[in-house]
């Protein structure tokens, strides 16, 4: 078959890697892709954004299957767009992707179907929502701007000047744009976080290996938010106790509610959980893969991933099997100096060979910010690098990874250097 990932970060980079292991996947290319990807993929510089080019290049490429892997153009119908021109996608379509594009609808959705999550309320005038705030009195709270906001969406204001400054930024400034049309003021939920993602064909759901994000920019999580400065599989807080009650609790009945709300979710869906002292709730859904969820995940599937994806298109996921290898994962990103605030580009990376590191057995370089120039391998975003490793245990893997990140250098190199250490302190207990 021939295939088409829309993407071009680590996330997209794990999903072609983890599709080439298929004996079906005969061709593979990637729009728009990224210097160290196109290793593994040819490369077309359409953005992913751009629906209408990238449906024409399917189409005149005439692929089999494509893979949208971002939440932009998910939101934006890319899926609806290429099945109206006879090319199957996995991700879901339009409708279904409102259960991350839009947390209103995630929130509501929640509470009509009696999901366990954060308190909340939603508003649409910024006087309404301080006028609310005052009166609730409880900090921290939690503002949500409605839409897609790159993960930055999120606030958390430890008293009223913080939580006016907010709803300042996101709904007088726009700082998110339209998204802060709409914001939702939230209850402040406590505990470990797990994300469990899931492959789903709308009716059955199978969860992949949990894993642990590491959110903030610096060691000890402190410093901003970004992207994910590295993740471990599986999260030692997500026992099989845990894990049937999300099952019973959540999982299965977001799609049963997916259903019966008329736009069932076919795809991967992502569960960002807290595990608070009165159960898991949830904090967020994704309607995709996570990154840099998706590069511990994935080393670690032993089905063949092309035939699990194919079944969530075609409604057979209950006949597919999905197994994960009972080992353990881990990767550490490595940014530019500054992510995510102001960093520079274009800086040479070394130690690497075609993109990745010779000799080092159990690990592979995935390519989130690269390009290629001339004969060199340059830094081309914010995060430029996810390492990771597998082994039988999460100890081994964080040091196969450690070692393999201390071979790689740039100018500026950023890394967290407790990557899983929470993880290893959970394991010890
Ligand atoms: P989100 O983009 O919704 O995943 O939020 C980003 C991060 O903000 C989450 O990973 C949590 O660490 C934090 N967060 C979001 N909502 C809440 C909440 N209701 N209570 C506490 N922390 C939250
Ligand atoms: N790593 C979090 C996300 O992909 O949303």
């Amino acid at each position: 078959m021939k295939i088409l990932v829309v993407g071009g970060g680590g996330r997209e980079h794990a999903i072609i890697r983890a599709l080439k292991k298929s004996p079906r996947c005969t061709e593979i290319w990637c729009a728009p892709g990224n210097g160290g990807i196109s290793y593994d993929a040819a490369c077309k510089a359409i953005p992913s954004t751009d629906v209408a080019g990238m449906v024409a290049f399917a189409k005149a490429e005439k692929f089999d299957y494509a893979v949208v892997a971002q939440d932009d153009p998910l939101a934006l119908g890319m899926v609806d767009a290429l099945a109206a021109v006879g090319i199957p996608a996995f991700g879901p379509d339009k409708a279904a992707a409102r259960i991350e594009a839009s947390k209103v609808f995630s929130k509501d959705l929640m509470k009509k179907y009696h999901i366990p999550t954060a308190g909340y309320a939603a508003f649409d005038d910024p006087a309404k929502v301080m006028e609310y705030i005052r009166a609730e009195n409880k900090y921290p709270t939690v503002i949500k701007a409605d839409g897609l906001a790159l993960g930055k969406g999120v606030l958390i204001c430890q008293n009223e000047a913080e939580a006016e400054a907010g709803v300042k930024e996101i709904m007088l400034d726009k700082k998110f744009g339209a998204s802060g049309n709409h914001v939702v003021v939230e209850e402040f939920l406590t505990g470990p976080e797990v994300s469990v993602l899931s492959f789903t064909d709308g009716k059955t759901l199978k969860t992949m290996v949990s894993s642990m994000d590491h959110k903030r920019a610096n060691d000890g999580d402190t410093g901003l938010n970004t992207g994910g400065m590295g993740t471990v599989a599986p999260n030692p807080y997500y026992t099989p106790a845990i894990a049937a009650r999300c099952e019973k609790e959540i999982f299965l009945p977001t799609i049963a509610a997916m259903q019966k709300e008329g736009c069932p979710f076919k795809g991967c869906l992502y569960f960002g959980l807290m595990l608070t002292a009165e159960g898991p709730k949830v904090i967020e859904y994704n309607c995709r893969f996570g990154d840099p969820e998706t590069q511990v995940v994935l080393p670690l599937l032993e089905s063949d991933f092309l035939e699990i994806m194919l079944a969530t298109t075609n409604g057979t996921l209950d006949q597919t099997e999905v197994k994960f290898s009972k080992g353990a994962a881990a990767c550490v990103i490595l940014a530019s100096g500054g992510y995510p605030v102001a960093y520079e580009k274009g800086k040479e990376i070394f130690g690497l060979t075609d993109g990745q590191l010779p000799g080092a057995e159990d690990v592979t370089v995935y390519h989130s910010g690269t390009g290629r120039k001339e004969e060199k391998l340059v830094t081309a975003g914010g995060r430029v690098l996810g390492v990771s490793a597998t082994a039988a245990t999460l100890p081994g893997a964080l040091e196969k990874a450690y070692k393999a990140t201390g071979r790689i250098a740039f100018e500026g190199m950023h890394q967290r250097k407790d990557i899983g250490a929470k993880a290893l302190k959970a394991l010890e207990h």
